[in-house]
C-alpha cells in the first residue's frame, strides 16, 4: 500500500516535471536569448501613422538571407524551422508595412522595391538580409464604395425585421381576439412563436417519453460547441500576428496541450449525434409508416432547407458587410481575404461540397463539418432504407461500415507516408490555412473517412430502440455501467496517445496503425457514453447534461457554430498592434467569443433560422393537406375582439 502511494507520488512528480520542463525543445536547445537574437516573426508598422489620404498598408512575407554563405544564425534558424511539426518557418518573416512610409525612407522606382529595401533594412541589425516573397492584401485609406450586395443585404435585413415585427404584433393580437386570424406563412416570422420554440422544454409533458431519454443531447451539444470555440481561438492565435509565437511552439511540447492538438478526433462526437438523431427518428416513425425512397429524399431536402438559410445568411454577411465593419493592419489579411475567398466559393457551400475544395483559401473553413455531415446524411438515409428492409443484417452492415474507413485510413496513411491527425495542425500549416495539406484532404475531410462516428451513432439508435421495445434495462447491467463510466476516459487516453507522434519519428506502420484506430476508438468510446446517457445510467455527468438550461443553448448550437469564427475575428482583427498570447489571453478571448456568439445567435436564430424552418413547415403542411382532420385547431372559443376591455382589465391589475 505504501509502495503504491509512493509510486503514485513519483508518477505525479514526473508528470509535473514533464509539464514544467517542456519548454526546453528537444533536439535543438534554444533559450530565450535565441529569440532575442533573431528578427521577430511578426511585426506591424504603426497603423495610426498610415492614415493620410493615399497611404497604403500591405501585408508582406519575406525570406531571410545572408551575404556570406556560412552564417551560424541562419543555419540555426534553418535547423529550428526544420522541426515542422511544432515550429514556424523562422527563415521567413511577416510584416505589416506602411508602403508610403517606405517610399519616403527608401525611394525606389516601384513600391515593391522600396518595401523590399525597407524590410531588408529592418533586419540588417541582426546580421541578416531579407528578400520579399509576396506583397498581398493591401488596403488604401481611400473610402471604398458600398457594394451592391451590401445594399441588398441591408434591404433584406430591414424587410426581415419589419415582417417579424408585423407578424409578432398580429400574433399577439390574434391571441387576444381570434377575429384577427394569423396567416400561417406570416406567423412563421412571429418572434413570440419562435421564442417559444427556442426555449421549449424538451422534457415537458407533451414530449414523447422516448424523446425525453435523449434530452442529454443538448448538453453534449453545448459542451461540444465550447470545445470547438476553444480550439478555434487557439487556431486563430496561431495564424494571427503575435509578438511571442514561441508560446505556441512550446505548447506543442506540453502535456495538456497535446490533447488539444489532437482534439479534431472528437469531431466524431458531432457526427455521432447526427447519425443517432437521423436513425432514431427513422426508427420511431417507421412504426407508423415505412421508409421509402421518397421519404428519404424528403429527409435530405428537409435537412438542406433547415441548414441553408442560416448558412447563406452567414456567407452573405461575410462577403458583403463584414469587411466594412472595421479596419486595422490585420483587417485585410484576416477579414477582407475571407470576403474575397467566399465570393469565389460561396456556391460550393450551398451545395455542401466545400470539404472537397483544395485548402489554402479561407472561406468559413470550419463549415467543412456541415458538408461532411450532409454527405453522411445522404449516405445514411440510403443505408437506413436498406437496413429497414433487412433488419437482421444490421449488425454486420454497421460493422463493415465501421471497420472499412478505419482500414482505409490506415492504408492511405501508409501509402502516402502521412502521419496521424495529431500532426495535422502544425503552426506553419495553420498559418497558411492548410495549403497543400495532404492529411486534411485525404484523411480528415472526406466524409467516408468520418463514417466511424456517424455509423456509431446509427448503431446507438438501433440498440436504444431495441432495448426500449424489448424492455431491456441496460442501466441495471453492472458491467455496462463500468464501461459507460470508463468510456470517456479511454477516449481521452486515445487522444493523448497521439502525442508520441509529435515527439519522435515513428515507423510508417505505427503511424498507419494509430491513424486507423484513433478516430474509430474515440467514436466507439463516445458512442458507448452516449448509449449510457440515453439508457439512463446513473451518473452525475448525465444529470448535469440534462439540465433544463441546455435546451435553449443546445438549440442555438447551429447558429453559434456558424457565427463564432466571425465574432472571434471581429473581436481581434481591429487590434492595431501585434497580439500577445498567454493562457490568460486565451481564456479571456474564449469567454468573450463564447458569450458574444450566443448573444448574437439569439436574434439570428429568431429572425433567420427558425422563420426559415417554420416557413418550410407551413409550405410542406400545405402539400400534405389530405388529412386536415388530424390537426383541429386548438384555438379558444370565439370571443369578441374587445381591446378596450383588455386594456382596462390590465389597468385594474396594476
Ligand atoms: C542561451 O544559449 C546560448 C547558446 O545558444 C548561451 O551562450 C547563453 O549563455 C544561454 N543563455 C542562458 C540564459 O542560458
Ligand atoms: C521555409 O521557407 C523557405 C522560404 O519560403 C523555404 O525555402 C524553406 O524550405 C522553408 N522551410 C521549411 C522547413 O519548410
Ligand atoms: C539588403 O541590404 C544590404 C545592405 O544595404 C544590401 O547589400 C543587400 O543587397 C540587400 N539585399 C537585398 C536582397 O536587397
Amino acid at each position: 500500500m505504501v509502495r503504491l502511494r509512493s509510486d503514485c507520488i513519483s508518477e505525479m512528480w514526473s508528470l509535473l516535471i514533464v509539464v514544467s520542463s517542456a519548454s526546453v525543445c528537444r533536439g535543438l536547445n534554444v533559450n530565450d536569448t535565441f529569440f532575442n537574437s533573431i528578427p521577430p516573426l511578426y511585426a506591424l508598422d504603426d497603423w495610426t501613422q498610415c492614415q493620410r489620404p493615399g497611404d497604403v498598408y500591405c501585408t508582406v512575407d519575406a525570406v531571410l538571407k545572408v551575404a556570406e554563405p556560412k552564417s551560424s544564425l541562419l543555419s540555426l534558424l534553418q535547423e529550428y524551422s526544420s522541426q515542422t511539426l511544432k515550429h514556424y518557418n523562422r527563415t521567413q518573416i511577416h510584416r505589416g508595412v506602411c508602403v508610403s512610409r517606405c517610399r519616403r525612407e527608401q525611394p525606389a522606382d516601384t513600391s515593391w522595391n522600396s518595401v523590399q529595401n525597407c524590410v531588408n533594412q529592418s533586419v540588417l541589425k541582426y546580421g541578416l538580409q531579407a528578400e520579399l516573397l509576396s506583397m498581398d492584401w493591401c488596403v488604401s485609406q481611400d473610402a471604398k464604395p458600398v457594394s451592391g450586395s451590401a445594399r441588398a443585404l441591408a434591404v433584406f435585413c430591414t424587410t426581415l425585421v419589419a415582417i417579424a415585427c408585423l407578424a409578432t404584433v398580429l400574433h399577439v393580437l390574434a391571441e387576444r381576439c381570434v377575429k384577427v386570424d394569423g396567416n400561417k406563412y406570416l406567423m412563421a416570422f412571429s418572434l413570440k412563436r419562435n421564442l417559444d420554440v427556442l426555449i421549449r422544454n424538451r422534457c415537458g409533458p407533451k414530449t414523447q417519453p422516448r424523446l425525453k431519454d435523449v434530452a442529454s443531447i443538448e448538453g453534449i451539444r453545448f459542451f461540444g460547441m465550447q470545445c470547438v470555440i476553444f480550439s478555434n481561438v487557439l487556431i486563430f492565435y496561431v495564424y494571427s500576428y503575435t509578438d511571442n509565437p514561441e508560446f505556441i511552439e512550446k505548447l506543442y511540447d506540453q502535456f495538456p496541450w497535446q490533447m488539444i492538438v489532437n482534439s479534431p478526433l472528437w469531431v466524431q462526437a458531432f457526427f455521432s449525434i447526427s447519425g443517432f438523431l437521423t436513425a432514431y427518428t427513422v426508427l420511431l416513425s417507421s412504426e407508423k409508416r415505412s421508409l421509402t425512397i421518397f421519404s428519404c429524399l424528403q429527409s435530405v431536402l428537409n435537412r438542406w432547407i433547415r441548414l441553408t438559410p442560416m448558412a447563406l445568411f452567414a456567407l452573405w454577411f461575410t462577403i458583403a458587410w463584414f469587411p466594412m465593419l472595421g479596419s486595422g493592419p490585420q483587417w485585410a489579411w484576416l477579414v477582407e481575404r475571407e470576403a474575397q475567398d467566399c465570393s469565389e466559393r460561396w456556391w460550393y457551400h450551398i451545395l455542401y461540397i466545400q470539404n472537397f475544395l483544395p485548402s489554402g483559401k479561407f472561406c468559413m473553413g470550419h463549415t467543412w463539418y456541415l458538408a461532411a455531415a450532409m454527405q453522411l446524411h445522404v449516405l445514411g438515409m440510403i443505408l437506413l432504407v436498406i437496413l429497414m428492409k433487412y433488419r437482421s443484417a444490421t449488425a454486420l452492415v454497421l460493422m463493415i461500415f465501421m471497420a472499412g474507413p478505419a482500414a482505409a485510413t490506415g492504408f492511405v496513411v501508409y501509402w502516402h507516408d502521412l502521419m496521424p491527425i495529431a500532426t495535422a495542425y502544425s503552426p506553419e500549416l495553420i498559418r497558411t490555412i492548410f495549403a497543400g495539406s495532404e492529411i486534411l484532404s485525404l484523411v480528415l475531410l472526406p466524409f467516408w473517412m468520418n463514417l466511424p462516428g456517424y455509423i456509431g451513432g446509427v448503431a446507438v439508435a438501433f440498440l436504444l430502440y431495441h432495448n426500449q421495445t424489448s424492455g431491456n434495462k441496460l442501466a441495471r447491467n453492472m458491467s455496462f455501467n463500468v464501461i459507460f463510466h470508463a468510456a470517456l476516459f479511454v477516449g481521452l487516453g486515445v487522444t493523448l496517445g497521439g502525442r508520441v507522434f509529435l515527439r519522435t519519428a515513428w515507423p510508417p506502420w505505427a503511424a498507419a496503425l494509430y491513424a486507423a484506430l484513433d478516430r474509430t476508438l474515440v467514436a466507439v468510446c463516445f458512442n458507448l457514453f452516449l448509449l449510457g446517457c440515453f439508457s439512463r445510467c446513473k451518473s452525475l455527468v448525465r444529470d448535469a447534461l440534462e439540465w433544463r438550461g441546455f435546451h435553449a443553448l443546445g438549440r442555438l448550437s447551429y447558429c453559434v457554430f456558424l457565427v463564432h469564427f466571425t465574432v472571434l475575428r471581429l473581436t481581434m482583427a481591429e487590434n492595431t498592434h501585434v497580439g500577445h498570447i498567454s493562457v490568460f489571453s486565451l481564456l479571456s478571448l474564449f469567454i468573450t467569443t463564447s458569450v458574444l456568439s450566443y448573444a448574437v445567435s439569439v436574434p439570428l436564430c429568431l429572425l433567420v433560422e427558425l422563420p426559415g424552418l417554420q416557413l418550410w413547415n407551413a409550405i410542406a403542411s400545405d402539400q400534405t393537406r389530405e388529412i386536415p382532420a388530424a390537426e383541429t385547431p386548438t384555438r379558444r372559443p370565439d370571443k369578441p375582439c374587445d381591446l378596450v376591455s383588455q386594456v382596462r382589465r390590465r389597468h385594474e391589475y396594476c
